[in-house]
Parts: C-alpha cells; structure tokens; sequence
C-alpha cells in the first residue's frame, strides 16, 4: 500500500539551493555601493580566510571556476601537447576538459564500487611515461584513499578536483591539508560553499600559486588591486605570458567569505540529513551512499543512492516518480566513456569501465542543503519510501 503523504499538493522542492543569508547580502551591497567589483579587497579577504582554514602554510588563489582552478594547476605545472593526465571517467566533464585546453590526453579509470572515487589499482596499471598528472575527485565529498594515491603516484603531480569536498578529511587532515601539488575547490551555486561561481587553487607551492596568480589575469604582473594601492605608477603593467582571464571578482568575495564562515554549521546540518536518510532507507532495495571506512568526515555534497535490480522501479522511473511528488533529483555521473566527445574521441566503450558503467545505470542523488526543513527531508523520505517501499518495493 502506498503512504499517504499528501506531497502532490506541495511546491516543488529543488534538487539544491544555496543557503544565502543576510550577511551575505549585506557584503555584496557594501561591494556595490564601494564601486569595488572585480578582483580587490574582498577577493584578497576571502584568499586569506580560505589559506588560513586550509592550514599548514597553504596558499590559496581565488578565480572564477573550479574549472579555471584544474586549467591553471595543470598549466602551472607545465603539462602540455602529448603529456597524459589521469582522470576518473565517474566524474564532471571539467575534469577531464581542463586537460585537453592543454593539449595533453586524459587517461580514463573506472571506479571502486565501494567508495565510487578512482580505483587506486586501475590508476595503478594507468600511468605511463607519459603521465604528467593525477587528477583524483572526492566525489560526492567522500575523500579518496589519498594514502594509496601518493604511494602509486611518487613523484607524479597530485591535483585534487576538489569540487566537493568542502570540508571532508582524509586520515584526519582537511582535503586541502595534504601534500598534493595542488587542490582545486569549486564554489558553484550548489557547492557546500556557494558564491554563484568561482574555485580557490590550494597549494604549498610557491612557485605554482604565483605562476597560477599571474595566468588568472592574462599573464599581467600585478593585478588590479595592487596597480590601485602600490607605489608605482597605476597605469604600468608588464605582460609576462598568455594568460587567462579567470580572476575572482569582489561580488563573488563577498559571498565566498561570509559561506567559509558557515562552512562547519552546514556541513553539520547537510551530515543530520544524511543520517536520517541513511536511517529511513536501511531496508530498502538500495545501497546507501558510501560512508568512510574510517571515520573521516564528509562534506556530503551529494548523497547518492543505489538502486538494486530488485527494486520496483529502475532509476529513470524513479527520477520520474519523484519529479511526479515534486522533489527534484539528478545523477552524479554519467561517465565521461559514456559522453560522445570523450568516447568517440579516445574510442572507449563501456566494457573498458565496467564498474562506471554499471554504476551510472543505478546512481540518483537526492536533495541535501542546509536550508532544508525537517518538513522537505520528511517529504524526500516520504517519497522515496512510498515510490521503493510500497507492496511489490523490494526484491
Ligand atoms: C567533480 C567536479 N569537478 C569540477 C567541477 C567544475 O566546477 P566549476 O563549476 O566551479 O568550474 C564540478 C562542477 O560541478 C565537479 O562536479
């Protein structure tokens, strides 16, 4: 028998929204009546708030995308035409893209069911002589095994794709806290740190952060803030190199700083409803989303289910049932191999990525925000239970 929980009559609940307050709003107004918009004294605050979360002497680089980020710290450390990059195929396209803006080739891995992050030993029988880079994604903001990732890569460069993993550990230390080359954070509209767009490159590097510094604004020496407050003259600038233009702009600041304030409150809120969806799902047909093995945090960025094949419905259905009770949903990921650029391009198949492949037929990912109700997480529970749960629900 289906529960009766009254949802159709509701407003659509959104897959993510970001939890803006009024400090927010306050610091972007105070932006706008300064007439202080792109790069300046908020971008340089929110660098060295995010330095000072991070720790451990981290330079931190703000731009305007977590693409942006991964372009820079593959660029910074000189990756280029015939060089190769590993990437997961179980992730965002920008992870991949980033490699090819360089000419170089991304070598795709398949995933480890239990975690859903990069197989180590599929990374493992990757690298080459040509591998220039290792990019690993914490997907979902579930940190991967960073331990085993170091000891394959030896000298490789690490650059974390950190898009969700603010904040999650990995052995106790903060995602950002390790010794990868770099770690690129993205503060998209639905990250756990939302500032509409914009990434932080974190690194111990000094060398690359100021390689990604003056490549985020075409190669120029100085930045625009420093050519407004320094002693020489406003109007000189030398071009060092054929830049990007990725700069962080003040408005995105703004957001960013009083977001990194939060950060642990929402984390908070975002891991209380993890674990009442953990708890009302437990006996459905579903694997719950992949904990860590060994109680490191997670930023819970995304919470994905699994639906088994005895569940009634297939996860399209599903998606469809959902959107029927008004509760939006989506899928983290499609693989790349599964992508006509990346498959045709490199000509892989599904059977290369056997475990992606069989993932992506299975994966939903449910709402999780800070600004949800108890009401909207009763209402997700509701109508995942009514859809999975009912007579004929399990195998
Ligand atoms: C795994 C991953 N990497 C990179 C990105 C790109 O982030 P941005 O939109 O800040 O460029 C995303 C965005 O969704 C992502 O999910």
């Amino acid at each position: 028998m289906l529960l009766t929980t009254g949802t159709r009559c509701l407003p659509h609940l959104p897959f993510a929204l970001p939890d803006v307050g009024e400090d927010e709003i306050a610091e972007v107004v105070e932006s706008l009546r300064s007439g202080w918009l792109t790069t300046g004294p908020k971008t340089k605050r929110f660098e060295a708030q995010f330095a000072e979360f991070v720790g451990d002497g981290a330079e931190a680089v703000a731009v305007n995308s977590a693409t942006a980020g991964l372009h820079l710290a593959l660029e910074a450390l000189g990756v280029s035409v015939g060089d190769e990059v590993i990437v997961p195929t179980f992730t965002f396209t920008a992870t991949a893209e980033v490699v090819r803006y360089l000419g170089a080739d991304p070598v795709f891995v398949d995933l480890d069911p239990a975690t859903l992050n990069l197989a180590p030993d599929a990374v493992a029988r990757a690298v080459t002589p040509r591998t220039r880079a290792i990019i690993p994604v914490h997907i979902a903001g579930l940190a991967c095994d960073m331990a085993a990732l170091a000891a394959i890569a030896g000298s490789i460069p690490i650059v974390e794709d950190a898009a969700h993993a603010l904040p999650c550990t990995h052995a106790g230390r903060l995602i950002g806290g390790l010794s990868s080359s770099a770690v690129v954070f993205s503060f998209y509209a639905t990250k756990t740190v939302a500032a509409g767009e914009g990434g932080m490159i974190v690194t111990r590097d000094h060398r690359l952060a100021e390689r990604c510094r003056r490549m985020r604004l075409h190669g120029i020496d100085r930045d625009a803030f420093d050519r407004y407050r320094s002693d020489r003259p406003a109007w000189f600038y030398e071009v060092v190199a054929p830049g990007y233009k990725y700069n962080m702009t003040d408005l995105a600041a703004s957001l960013g700083i009083h977001q990194l304030r939060k950060v642990r409150a929402m984390q908070a809120r975002r891991a209380e409803i993890a674990a009442q969806y953990d708890l009302a799902f437990g006996e459905l047909p579903v694997d719950l989303p992949p904990h860590s093995a060994t109680g490191d945090e997670h930023s819970w960025h995304l919470y994905i289910l699994r639906l088994l094949p005895g569940a009634r419905v297939d996860r399209d259905a599903f998606i469809t049932e959902m959107a029927d009770r008004g509760v939006g949903t989506s899928v983290h990921f499609i693989p790349l191999h599964m992508h006509p650029y990346w498959r045709d391009t490199y000509a892989l198949t599904d059977g290369q990525f056997p475990n992606a492949s069989a993932a992506y037929r299975t994966v939903v990912s449910l709402p999780i925000y800070s600004r949800m109700t108890d009401a909207d997480v009763r209402r997700v529970i509701a109508s995942v239970l009514e859809i999975l749960g009912g007579e004929g629900g399990s195998a």
